[in-house]
């Protein structure tokens, strides 16, 4: 495979989600330029990119056809902003979560980029219209919100700009598709956007039934690792709704007025301090205690898991 055939992408930002990025993108036979500000912070990432994919490679995980040397290969770093962009055909930004520094960089941004480069933000709760109003390039623009940790969680939240090109978001979408993510498309900017709207919903509730003491914290994240998520790994609620009757419209016949009624008691927002938060902190230390030894480790195992499921659901796809 010619590793150049895919064209360039550049990932502005080498820290976390970065990083992912980099690692999928090279996955799909994309070179990618790693840019950053700090020359010692690029060569720390290219370091751990290259440790993670050796890693992938040995547990049977590495995603893409190529193996991890010529996909690590593809990776190189810059601190040259102008060098960086040349010739990109997409441009990630994966920056700080800070408006103004943003801001700061898509204006840079804007300054350097030919007509034909898509510009994406990888923001988890900034609005495009926030981020990319006035911009000359503002048709070229888009927030392309991925799921921590990519590599293995491969939802991609599109939002587009009032004023985006619908072709960008099109070529975005097909972009998303081709490294092996699963990209879904908001017509119109919304706070939240939908994964985090969906996730505040269920944090809330979860909020409300322990603080009223109905059940402990502990049960209360049972109710969805061992419940509705499990479901929630293979299908949708809606999909759910479908075929736990005999189809949607049996469902709402069915549950429409009981969901209506369980509905109007839920309460407040909460306000997520108090008697309520030491209670819930006081059930996860018991479980992790909140220090970065303990912390990592766990997220360790959930990064295995999901890899794992990642693994399963391909499997269950190509059957
Ligand atoms: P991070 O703090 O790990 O990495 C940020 C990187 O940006 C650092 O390497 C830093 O050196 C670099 N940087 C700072 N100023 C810069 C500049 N002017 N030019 C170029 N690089 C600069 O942050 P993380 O977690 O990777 O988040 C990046 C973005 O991704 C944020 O917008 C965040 O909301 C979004 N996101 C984060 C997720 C997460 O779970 N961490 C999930 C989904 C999206």
């Amino acid at each position: 495979m010619d590793p150049t055939r895919e064209g360039r992408v550049v990932i502005i930002g080498s820290g976390l989600i970065g990083c992912s990025w980099a690692m999928v993108f090279a996955s799909g036979g994309f070179q990618v330029k790693l840019y950053d500000i700090v020359q010692e912070q690029v060569t720390k990432a290219l370091e751990n990119i290259s440790k993670q994919l050796k890693q992938l490679e040995k547990t049977g995980m590495l995603k893409g056809l190529l193996n991890a040397d010529q996909q690590r290969s593809l990776i190189t770093g810059c601190t040259d902003l102008k060098a960086a962009v040349d010739g990109a055909i997409h441009i990630q930004e994966c920056t700080p979560e800070n408006l103004e520094l943003k801001k700061k960089i898509f204006g840079q941004l804007d300054l350097l980029v030919s007509n034909d480069v898509v510009l994406s933000s990888s923001t988890s709760t900034l609005l495009p219209t926030k981020l990319f109003t006035g911009l000359k390039h503002v048709k070229q623009c888009i927030v392309a919100h991925p799921v921590n940790p990519p590599y293995y969680v491969p939802l991609v939240e599109l939002v587009p700009h009032p004023e985006t090109d619908p072709c960008i978001l099109e070529r975005t979408y097909a972009l998303m598709k081709k490294i092996g993510q699963s990209p879904v498309k908001l017509t119109k900017e919304v706070n939240g956007f939908a994964l985090n709207r969906l996730q505040y919903a269920i944090i809330s509730e979860a909020w409300r039934l322990v603080g009223e003491g109905v059940i402990s914290p502990t049960d209360l994240d049972l109710v969805m690792s061992d419940g509705l998520g499990i479901r929630y790994a293979f299908m949708g609620p809606l999909e759910t709704m479908h075929l736990n009757a005999e189809g949607m419209l049996n469902y709402c016949d069915r549950y429409r007025e009981g969901m209506i009624n369980v509905l109007k008691t839920f309460g407040p927002i909460p306000d997520f301090s108090g008697e309520t938060e030491q209670k819930i902190n006081q059930a996860m230390i018991e479980k992790t205690p909140a220090d970065p030894k303990h912390l990592n480790a766990r997220r360790h195992w959930r990064d295995e898991c999901l890899m794992r499921l990642s693994h399963l659901k391909k499997e269950i796809k190509s059957d």
